[in-house]
């Protein structure tokens, strides 16, 4: 399980998308937030806008639906050509129905969980996603600082992962940069979202590289 660079564009330069887009050609997934005011308080960029980015993008994108009744909209998502859609735990009326529709859809199925949600209730339901989002901030802002105290979960939901026998992803989100990558990928997440430490650097291409080159010094997934 190699690690994998998510860069978040929710810290890219909305005006020049396709530009931003070029400059993390070297990641290997473009990270979506689809945001609806209610589930988080903020509000992003809406279906035309998120269409328009998976055409353009040069590497698979990973939508994040930061959103109520995902259960509606998340196929939507999979519709648009994105590869990977990751919907949140608390949001989901039937989140095994809702994976089985993505999966069966050809896309990979991920389930978030916010910093207070435990990954206890969905032990005996891993096998159903492919990914497990564990939230290293309070989601709905890009630019906050990464929890520590969310590494223990990161270890658990490895650990459960891999007494099942699994290989289901781990991704963090949220305040990932240089000086914490390595802390993630020691406790178990392989995949990475990283918005304002990629795009606030002076070189995203770099950056990108960087942050894979931690990761992999310090990944325990083999
Ligand atoms: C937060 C979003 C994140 C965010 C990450 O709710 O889900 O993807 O954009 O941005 P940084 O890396 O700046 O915390
Ligand atoms: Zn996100």
């Amino acid at each position: 399980m190699k690690p994998l660079i998510s860069p978040s564009l929710l810290a890219a330069d909305f005006t020049k998308l396709g530009i931003e887009l070029e400059s993390i050609r070297n990641a290997d997934w473009a990270h979506m937030d689809v945001m609806d005011n209610h589930f988080v308080p903020n509000l992003a960029i809406g279906e035309p806008a998120d269409r328009a980015i998976v055409e353009a993008s040069p590497i698979p994108v990973d939508a994040h639906l930061m959103i109520e009744d995902p259960d509606r909209w998340a196929p939507k998502y999979a519709e648009m050509g994105c590869k990977s859609v990751t919907f949140h735990a608390e949001a989901a009326q039937a989140p095994i129905r809702l994976a089985r529709e993505l999966r069966g859809m050809g896309v990979r199925a991920g389930l978030a969980l916010r910093p207070a949600t435990d990954i206890e209730a969905y032990v005996d339901i891993l096998g159903e996603f492919d990914m497990l989002l564990v939230m290293t901030v309070e989601p709905g802002f890009g630019g906050q600082s990464f929890l520590e105290s969310m590494l223990p979960k990161i270890r658990r939901t490895r650990a459960a992962i891999e007494k099942a026998g699994l290989e289901t992803w781990i991704q963090v989100d949220g305040g990932v940069g240089r000086a914490n990558i390595t802390l993630a990928a020691e406790a178990g997440a392989n995949n990475f979202v990283a918005g304002s430490s990629v795009f606030n650097a002076e070189d995203a291409y770099a950056e990108v590289e960087a942050l894979r080159k931690l990761a992999e010094a310090h990944t325990h997934c083999r």
